[in-house]
């Protein structure tokens, strides 16, 4: 093709051929929610590093779930925090913690919303790390019973999807075993196949007191410079039974979401996460970007790289934005 027989600027002269060409279209169709689910009664907080994200109690979250259901968003992920914390993070596997109510009730106001919850103990132990210490480390294998509890404790509950977020080896197949052993050959699990050790999940953080006392998660969660290692997490989580693959954060690692869409064939999905969240906000807030076209750009961007699916806290106003022009 060359200029001048070829002139690329035609088919970008009115909207309608614009619409015509269009390589990739961002719909609500693969849009998650995630809900920061807290102990009490009528507790709705918002988060000072997340405005306009809540700290809410389960029947308000059952609230925020219906109104997400309604604005035809498919999914919503749940995130808890325990009453009490502890070394073991052992109300993660309780059948009456908030993720096991909210996972009830959601499912009964709302019972064609894909509920998923994220199985992980960062929010749960007093030292703030994703499973059991020895020696100051996290315990892979001991870490991996704490697991399988939790994920049949949410399954009980009804859950759709169970997303193991630790970056433990063997998390999924741990996960898989457990669900099947108790006749849950119907829960899906979601998996954080290639989570990085990122700056990114300060705000969440925050959100649910979750930064750990000592040390980071360096020893567990991936080296922000390796690609060629999220196929291989990756290739374990599609080996040990994963329904839907992560890549997390999105924006750092479009290369990461493009090249796993490239090699392997699950659905993907992406976790626009809290600090790409929280930098948007801040800047939208100050007036210098326009929040709603910087917000559609960048999940256009996160689903031209690949993601079919993308987590983020941007799912209701996009929805909202989606349906007056789609
Ligand atoms: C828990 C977990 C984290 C996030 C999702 N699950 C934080 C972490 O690993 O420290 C981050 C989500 C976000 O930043 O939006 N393991
Ligand atoms: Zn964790």
């Amino acid at each position: 093709m060359q200029f001048p027989e070829y002139r690329a600027r035609r088919m970008r002269r009115s909207e309608s051929l614009r619409r015509l060409v269009r390589e990739t279209r961002l719909t609500t169709d693969g849009l998650v929610y995630p809900l920061f689910v807290v102990p009490g009664k009528g507790v709705k907080r918002e988060i000072p590093s997340m405005p306009g994200q809540h700290n809410v109690s389960v029947e308000k979250a059952v609230e925020s779930a219906r109104e997400a259901f309604d604005l035809g968003i498919p999914g919503v992920i749940l995130f808890g925090t325990p009453e009490h914390k502890d070394a073991v993070g052992s109300e993660a596997w309780d059948d009456k913690g908030v993720i096991q109510r909210a996972i009830r009730d959601i499912k009964r106001a709302a019972p064609d919303l894909t509920v998923i919850a994220d199985a992980c103990f960062c929010e749960y132990t007093s030292h703030g790390h994703c499973g059991v210490l020895a020696d100051g480390e996290v315990d892979n294998d001991a870490s991996l019973d704490n697991l399988a509890r939790t994920a049949l404790s949410y399954a009980k509950a009804g859950v759709d999807l169970v997303a193991p977020s630790g970056m433990l080896d063997g998390f999924v197949g741990t996960t898989r075993e457990a669900l099947d052993e108790d006749g849950f050959e119907q829960v899906g699990i979601l998996a954080y196949s290639a989570k990085y050790a990122s700056a990114y999940y300060g705000p969440f953080r925050d959100a649910v007191d979750s930064a750990p006392k000592h040390g980071d998660r360096r020893g567990y969660q991936m080296d922000p410079a390796n690609a060629q290692e999220a196929i291989r997490e990756v290739t374990m989580d599609v080996a040990e039974g994963a329904d839907i693959i992560m890549v997390k954060p999105a924006l750092a690692y479009l290369d990461v979401i493009a090249r796993v869409r490239d090699e392997i064939d699950l659905p993907l999905a992406a976790y626009n996460v809290s600090g790409e969240y929280a930098m948007l906000k801040a800047a939208g807030l100050n007036g210098w970007v326009d929040y709603d076209r910087v917000m559609m750009e960048t999940l256009l961007g996160i689903r031209r790289a690949g993601a079919d699916v993308i987590i983020t806290y941007h799912a209701k106003e996009a929805a909202r934005l989606l349906a007056k022009s789609p």
